[in-house]
């Protein structure tokens, strides 16, 4: 297949790829046009063989969770998450403004095999440009009969409605987003049921994220077998990444997912004025964070979470959640958002900067994410300040893991987990900071209230 095989990104940059005449020429909708007289099963089993996992942040095989739609469903939804608000993630978007019409395909393709009759996008409320280009993409698929009633002249059926979100970073979460699409509070629901069961006004709804389904016509055209071959282990393909922070050409990068940290700060250019890496957040800032030492592990969904190195290390004895206490500290390949940060990267600015976003973000439905968000955020702005008090270290610990595994949905997770990893792999940083505050600590004003 070459080693600069690229899949979702061949065209990016180029405007004329929008059109769905440019799109045509290169091959595009022959797969949507093929699957409309498709059985619906030998689509499904062709994802399943190309072991797409969804690029949406959980990594979940994406041939698995439709097997999730009960068999007997009168009525499926298919809903495209373009909500994409995690920090450092903006692969999404390149998609919709330069590709569009490979979701779309995808998406005729995904609805082929999922029964589906209505399907939706909904698209984060600030791509302005994005929305414009992606409506467009749709009314062209309309008049040429790509979409709407007998779609390529066939007894398939297909209105694609985009559905705008409002600008919370938890619409992205799906319940959220099946919520806010149904015209309610953008609030998560407790799963089980999942929405492959019962989702979008009760009924079994598919949630995939954009790049997710732009690889469908990739996948029929050559074979899942092709996918999963491109791919290592149990995830298939390639992979888009956003990258910024401190590296010399920061932007959006189509890989094999057998690349590491380490090739990827090659990749883009190497570091700005030559410093030293301190640490890289490998998928978007719910994702614990990397030290410069773990680097050569590839940005792959099983190695990252997986892989031995990547564990905690033993810290001050005493700490309720007891970092060395034998509980793993993973990682994960995420939403693709890579953060690079310089020798120069303040971590426990970074930290705080993060854990606002998150309290400033959380949907306050349940008291250890709405309470907790904002303890974080606030003993970690006066830590990061100059203010910070004795035992501020062992507090900021203690508040993460009340909320991790506490939660409704996982934004909880997002706020802890990585502000552990900040305690646990940076605490040098942390404390140094504590020690040098402008509040001398009087002794025993630790603890409390933060
Ligand atoms: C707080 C939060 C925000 C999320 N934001 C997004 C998002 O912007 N885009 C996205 O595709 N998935 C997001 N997800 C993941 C979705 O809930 C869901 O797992 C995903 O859309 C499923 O698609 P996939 O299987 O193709 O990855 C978010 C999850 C959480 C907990
Ligand atoms: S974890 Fe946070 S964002 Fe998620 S439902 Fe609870 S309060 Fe809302």
């Amino acid at each position: 297949m070459g080693e600069n095989l690229k899949i979702i990104s061949q065209h990016f940059d180029d405007p004329q790829a929008r059109h769905l005449d440019h799109y045509e020429t290169h091959g595009g909708y022959r797969m949507a046009r093929k699957s409309s007289s498709m059985a619906p099963g030998d689509i499904h089993g062709e994802v399943k063989a190309s072991n797409l996992r969804g690029r949406g942040g959980a990594g979940f095989p994406t041939g698995v969770k439709w097997g999730f739609v009960p068999k007997d469903a009168e009525t499926v939804y298919l809903v495209v998450n373009a909500d994409e608000s995690e920090p450092g993630t903006f692969k999404d978007r390149h998609i919709l403004f330069w590709n569009p019409h490979m979701l779309l395909e995808g998406m005729i393709i995904a609805a082929r095999s999922l029964g589906v009759r209505n399907a939706y996008i909904y698209i984060r409320g600030e791509m302005q440009r994005e929305f414009r280009v992606l409506q467009d993409a749709v009314d062209q698929a309309y008049a040429k009969g790509y979409l709407g009633e007998g779609i390529f002249g066939s007894d398939f059926d297909l209105d694609i409605t985009i559905c705008r979100g409002l600008g919370a970073y938890i619409c992205g979460e799906e319940t959220a987003l099946l919520s806010s699409l149904e015209g309610g509070r953008g609030w998560p629901r407790l799963k089980p049921p999942f929405p492959a069961v019962k989702g979008l006004w009760g009924q079994p709804t598919i949630v995939n994220n954009v790049e997710t389904i732009a690889n469908l016509p990739w996948i029929l055209e050559h074979g899942g077998q092709a996918f999963a071959d491109l791919g290592v282990g149990r995830s298939g393909g390639l992979r888009l990444v956003s990258v910024c922070g401190h590296v010399n050409n920061p932007g959006v990068y189509e890989l094999p997912l057998t690349v590491t940290g380490n090739d990827l700060i090659e990749m883009c250019g190497g570091m700005r004025e030559g410093k030293a890496v301190k640490g890289i957040i490998p998928g978007g800032v719910s994702m614990p964070v990397l030290t410069a030492d773990e680097l050569d592990v590839p940005f792959e969904f099983d190695a990252l979470q997986n892989d031995e190195r990547i564990r905690e290390v033993e810290t001050a004895p005493g700490v309720k959640f007891d970092l060395g206490g034998g509980r793993t500290l993973r990682t994960m390949a995420g939403s693709g958002g890579v953060v690079v940060m310089d020798e120069t990267t303040d971590i426990t600015k970074a930290a705080w900067r993060i854990l606002h976003f998150f309290a400033d973000e959380s949907c306050g439905q349940c008291t250890p994410c709405r309470e907790g968000t904002g303890w974080l955020a606030s003993v970690a702005h006066r830590v990061a300040f100059g203010h910070g008090r004795a035992g501020d270290v062992e507090l900021m610990a203690s508040i993460a893991d009340g909320i991790a595994g506490n939660t409704i949905c996982a934004l909880g997770d997002a706020a802890a987990w990585p502000t552990l990893a900040f305690l646990t792999k940076f605490r040098g940083e942390f404390e140094d900071k504590v020690k040098n505050s402008h509040d001398a600590a009087p002794a025993g004003a630790a603890g409390g209230a933060p």
